[in-house]
């Protein structure tokens, strides 16, 4: 990162309320809780789904989340290790379902919702997942996420 956008991301963070709210009192800005809440979701194939997803390259945008996250088969460190990553959340914010929520959310606009992570946060770094994934994609994504264990 340079230095000027090491100050950007700075100046978020003092500056800028967050549009998602905090970790402990987010906005589902997505209506993620009606999807994780639905009747007869078959989880195995999401998540069967989301592993695709997270390893194929997208191609509107050139990139694959394996290009910036540790995961199964790829050791990327630009962005947090997926490993783990549900779990973290799940703790945190009390139950999995909110962990789906915030995670729904997250990927959907990164830089709306300061996570555990916060000296990322406001980097820019990661896209907007909503503009290039339908939210059954990132519903599936979630669902993978939560099935990775701590390292
Ligand atoms: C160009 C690099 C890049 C790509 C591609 C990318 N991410 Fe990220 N991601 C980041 C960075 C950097 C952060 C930290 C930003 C923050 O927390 O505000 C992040 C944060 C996250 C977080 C929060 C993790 C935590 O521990 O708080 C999740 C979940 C996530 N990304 C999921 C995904 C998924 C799913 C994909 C693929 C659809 C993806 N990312 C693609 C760079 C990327």
């Amino acid at each position: 990162m340079t230095p000027v956008s090491l100050m950007v991301a700075c100046w978020q963070q003092s500056n800028v309320a967050a549009r998602g709210g905090t970790l402990d009192n987010f906005k589902d800005l997505y209506g993620a809780e009606a999807i994780f809440t639905r009747e007869s979701r078959d989880i195995a194939a999401l998540v069967k789904r989301g592993e695709q997803v997270a390893t194929t390259v997208n191609e509107k945008a050139g990139f694959r989340c394996q290009s910036c996250h540790r995961m199964p088969g790829c050791n990327a460190i630009t962005g947090p290790s997926f490993y783990g990553v549900g779990k973290r959340y799940a703790e945190r914010l009390g139950s999995e379902l909110r962990a789906k929520v915030w995670l729904f959310n997250k990927i959907s606009e990164p830089d709306a919702f300061p996570g555990l992570n916060s000296a990322y946060f406001g980097s820019g770094i990661m896209f907007p997942m909503k503009d290039y994934y339908s939210p059954t994609d990132i519903e599936a994504l979630v669902e993978y996420l939560m099935t990775l264990p701590a390292e």
